[in-house]
């Protein structure tokens, strides 16, 4: 089955998901929405793909928000459900069990930066540009902006961006923690799957129970998150990939874990 507004290929284990929207610089509308919600079950359900790289069609932008056409028709409810439905699919992205690297390739404003960041990591091009314009158009984030931005940068960086709808290029991005790498808009993809392959290569499980762990584990107290970590630390300590991890150290090889 092929999506209306994306495009999916799975290259040797990596799933790469282009929103495909380039001459509205890959707005979301509801369509984007609905075909992500799909991409998602996709990966969900297919072991072959082990890791996730998130991009944008064309040389200008990532996402460049929500699609404005579509918001400006909407009524108070349908708004809330927009939002809702929004915030479900990003989520249902972000505990996809498998590691999303977004390659930011342009503009990612509104709702764009809000998919960067329910991605685990963000690769940006030189170039990119993030912001959060909402307060421009006389609405806030509705895709979990005032959530995770402050979660990932700080209260005060997040409420500079979030009030004064400024953007940012690449090189502050990374200062602010918004993004983990820059490099030159030829070379985005190759260090995406670079970054994705370098974590393809450790034990599957316990970087599955990592993202958990950290997703979960910023909302518990200190006690509670600390106990799921042990909790996650004797579970690994079941498997075979814990075994064929140690092992190769030992015997100075390199593992090959089979996520069992
Ligand atoms: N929703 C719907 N359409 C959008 C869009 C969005 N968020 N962002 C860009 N587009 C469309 C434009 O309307 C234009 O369509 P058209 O050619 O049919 O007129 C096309 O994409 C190209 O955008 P354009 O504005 O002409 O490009 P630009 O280089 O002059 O400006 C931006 C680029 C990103 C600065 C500008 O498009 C912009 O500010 N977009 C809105 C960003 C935003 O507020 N996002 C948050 C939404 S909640």
């Amino acid at each position: 089955m092929s999506f209306q507004t994306l495009l999916y290929e799975v290259r040797d284990g990596i799933a790469i998901v282009t929103v495909n929207r380039p001459d509205k610089l890959n707005a979301l509308n509801d369509a984007v929405i609905a075909d992500l919600d799909q991409a998602v079950a996709r990966i969900e359900a297919d072991n072959a793909v082990k890791g996730v790289i998130l991009t944008g069609a064309g040389p200008k932008a990532f996402v460049a928000g929500a699609d404005i056409g579509e918001l400006s028709k909407q009524t108070q409810f349908l708004g809330k459900a927009r939002a809702m439905r929004g915030q479900a699919v990003f989520r249902r992205l972000e505990r996809c069990g498998k590691p999303v690297v977004a390659a930011v390739n342009g503009f990612a404003l509104g709702g764009g930066c809000e998919l960067a960041m329910a991605c685990h990591l963000r690769v940006a091009s030189e170039g990119a540009k993030f912001g959060q314009p909402e307060v421009k158009l006389g609405i806030g984030p509705g895709y979990g902006g005032t959530v995770r931005l402050p979660r990932l940068v700080g209260k005060g960086r997040a409420l500079d961006l979030l009030l004064t709808a400024r953007m940012v290029g690449a090189e502050e991005a990374l200062q602010m923690g918004l993004v983990n790498r820059v490099v030159p808009a030829d070379k985005l993809m190759a260090e995406a799957e670079q970054l994705l392959r370098t974590i393809l290569a450790n034990g599957p499980l316990a970087v599955r129970l990592c993202i958990e762990a950290v997703d979960a584990g910023l909302e518990m107290s200190l006690e509670e998150a600390l106990l799921l970590e042990a909790n996650h630390f004797g579970l690994l300590a079941s498997t075979d990939d814990m075994r064929e991890g140690m092992g190769a150290f030992l015997e100075k090889r390199t593992a090959s874990f089979r996520g069992s």
